[in-house]
């Protein structure tokens, strides 16, 4: 695994280059991201006048230490000038507001003109750099969708949405039937009626959000396709990726990873810890550190988002170095943690982790965010784990992936479903998800997260923690399956078109395991119904079924059901019974489990065996026979 840095030469005098160059290379990194912020620099006013020539200079400056060079499109910051000529282009909010211009990503990408600028912009770029040798790989714009910015309630996003309307049902009768438009007198008569679902009295039609959340998604993924398109025309054969974020689901990533060679994200920890729905108590115990599951999550998530198979491209496009700026509270890493994220990816897959930021910026938004060096170009507290880490990279070489033993299917359309009609609100599609991969990691088991079309053969087990809305196909193939299947509360419970299906849940999976939902409730806060060894929160469902259960409550009233090798869990599961579920699942797959101390996880490259404590203490390992100090790591070969 190659490690890299976020570079900005425009924050810092020229002739802080070479040196910077130096600096980086004497660390260990031989990768360097730039340019995904410089519109206003590359282009100071409209009328196409470029100044190429700081930007040559970075690059040639930076090239000749020997760095490979990963340039950004600049579109997640179009300049001053350009939103001045086009005032409309920016985002419009669910309140109806315009978003102002000031930061970044203030751009709607249903705007046509703005498109074209892009278009305009990334040509000139590709033209310029798409043969020049230093540079590696091309990243589109910059965290699609952060601060919100995926929905936009605009003109040019409305009158998009109907031609998509339009696309999708062919007539507004279809409509009308699909949504269900006759309750409460919705019905239009033509696409031309048709606006966003925002500023509604009370809750627009849940089908209205679906196809708005669809569409917005497919946007995002045009608007990437034409960046890449044109990349790829001037820069045959080079890789292309695009920066994702974490605990996002706002678009489709496995859409958006179909058109892209490599997908990277951009890892956290800490600032997720504490952004999340993370307990008090685990935000105490991983202040420092992050959850053990955070980045791992991810790093499994996004290894499935450009895939081919199993096992897609992916790296680390910013990895926190030090406190960020952004969370509620910004604490520092534990000493040893960034070297730890550093081989935990590598552990994972990644082709590369580049850190943010070279230097931490005395000026603007993110002064308070640490980078590898100080704003006095002074050594951070990273830089010498940095070093640490790329010694270690030295030493064990390429990690091929293997195949995980536990597939877990991972559904964009199911999180968009899940959040317009949440039913209960603790009832949060990411948690469930994160919950059942962390089930999974404390035994000791490795993760692929795939999307619902990838090939689920050849895993130990698949575990679908829900899926309202079943794809074409997929029943099919968790039946051909001979593994455990493990599907969730809600799963079938919706058609394509956001309606209960005809026959009740879970609808399409009817054919796999022979039982009806009859009813659902939601509980409040602390509740909870015991069972043996687990409780009952949050969601419930009746079950209708010849089946006897397989787990009931102390009523007797069934949990979970099992026919054949396909499992329905008609509760929300809390810890205890998830960990019940995977080492069933385990032992009938023949999958050998560990038993993890809290903090401790493995993950098994095709060479190695790593071994991480997360904890803030000393952990005794049983199964290694050693103590790992807290953010330390223990490496063995297979
Ligand atoms: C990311 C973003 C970077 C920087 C960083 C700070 O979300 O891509 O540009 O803002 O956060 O942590």
């Amino acid at each position: 695994m190659k490690l890299g840095c976020c570079y900005y030469p425009e924050h810092w005098p020229e002739d802080w280059w070479a040196e910077d160059a130096r600096r980086m290379r004497a660390m260990g990194l031989s990768l360097v991201r730039i340019g995904e912020f410089a519109w206003s620099l590359i282009e100071p006013e409209g009328g196409a006048r470029f100044d190429w020539g700081w930007l040559d200079r970075a690059i040639d400056t930076l090239a000749a230490a020997g760095l490979r060079i990963i340039l950004g499109t600049p579109t997640a910051t179009p300049p001053k000038w350009l939103v001045d000529r086009m005032p409309d282009m920016v985002a419009i909010d669910e309140q109806g507001r315009p978003r102002g211009f000031g930061s970044r990503r203030h751009y709607c990408f249903s705007h046509e003109g703005y498109r074209e600028e892009c278009r305009r912009i990334v040509t000139a770029l590709a033209e310029r750099y798409g043969r020049h040798p230093a540079v590696a790989m091309w990243q589109t714009d910059n965290e699609y969708g952060c601060h919100d910015t995926v929905l936009s309630f605009s003109q040019a996003a409305a009158s998009a949405f109907r031609g998509w309307c339009a696309a999708r049902y062919g007539t507004v009768e279809a409509l009308n039937a699909a949504w269900g438009n006759v309750f409460w007198s919705m019905e239009y008569r033509s696409f031309a009626e048709i606006d966003p679902p925002n500023l509604t009295v009370t809750e627009a039609n849940p089908a209205h959000w679906l196809d708005y959340r669809r569409f917005a998604s497919d946007q995002v993924a045009s608007f990437n396709r034409a960046q890449v398109d044109i990349i790829r025309a001037h820069a045959p054969g080079i890789d292309i990726t695009h920066n994702f974020m974490g605990f996002f689901t706002e678009f489709d990533h496995h859409d958006v990873g179909r058109d892209i060679d490599v997908a990277t994200w951009d890892s956290y920890p800490l600032g997720f810890l504490e952004q999340f729905w993370f307990s008090a108590e685990e935000k105490r115990a991983y202040l420092r550190q992050g959850h053990p599951d955070i980045a791992a999550f991810h790093h499994d998530l996004y290894r499935g988002c450009c895939a081919k198979g199993s096992g897609g491209r992916w790296g680390v496009m910013e990895q926190q170095p030090g406190p960020v700026n952004w969370a509620r509270f910004n604490p520092a890493p534990l000493p040893g943690m960034v070297a730890l994220w550093t081989l935990e990816a590598a552990a994972h897959g990644a082709e590369f982790t580049s850190y943010f930021r070279w230097r931490q910026a005395p000026f603007a938004q993110e002064q308070m965010h640490a980078g590898l060096l100080r704003p006095d170009s002074s050594e951070a507290e990273a830089a010498e784990e940095v070093r640490l880490a790329a010694g270690m990279l030295a030493e064990i070489g390429p990690q091929g992936t293997a195949r995980a033993q536990a597939a877990l299917v991972f559904s964009y359309e199911a999180a968009w479903v899940i959040g317009i009609q949440p039913q209960g609100q603790s009832f949060r599609y990411l948690e469930l998800v994160f919950e059942t991969y962390s089930a999974l990691r404390a035994r000791g088991l490795d993760v692929d997260i795939v999307a619902p079309d990838a090939d689920l053969a050849g895993y130990r087990m698949v575990l679908v923690p829900t899926l309202p809305i079943v794809p074409q196909g997929f029943a099919e193939r968790l039946a051909a399956l001979q593994c455990p299947v493990l599907l969730g509360p809600r799963s079938g419970s919706k058609t394509a078109s956001f309606r209960i299906p005809e026959g009740l849940a879970p609808g399409a999976l009817k054919p796999l395991i022979p039982l009806t939902v009859t009813r659902v409730e939601s509980l409040r806060g602390a509740f909870a119904e015991e069972a043996e060894g687990f409780a009952v929160t949050r969601w419930r469902e009746d079950v209708a079924s010849e089946l006897a259960p397989e787990l009931s409550d102390d009523a007797g009233r069934g949990i979970v059901y099992r026919h054949d090798h396909i499992r329905y869990c008609a509760v929300w599961p809390d810890r205890a019974l998830l960990a019940l579920l995977v080492e069933r699942m385990a032992d009938e797959a023949g999958a050998p489990l560990l038993d993890l101390p809290e903090g401790i996880r493995v993950r098994r490259t095709q060479s190695h065996v790593f071994t991480f404590n997360h904890a803030a203490d000393p952990v005794p390992v049983p199964h290694l026979g050693v103590t790992l100090p807290p953010a330390s790591w223990h490496l063995a070969p297979r």
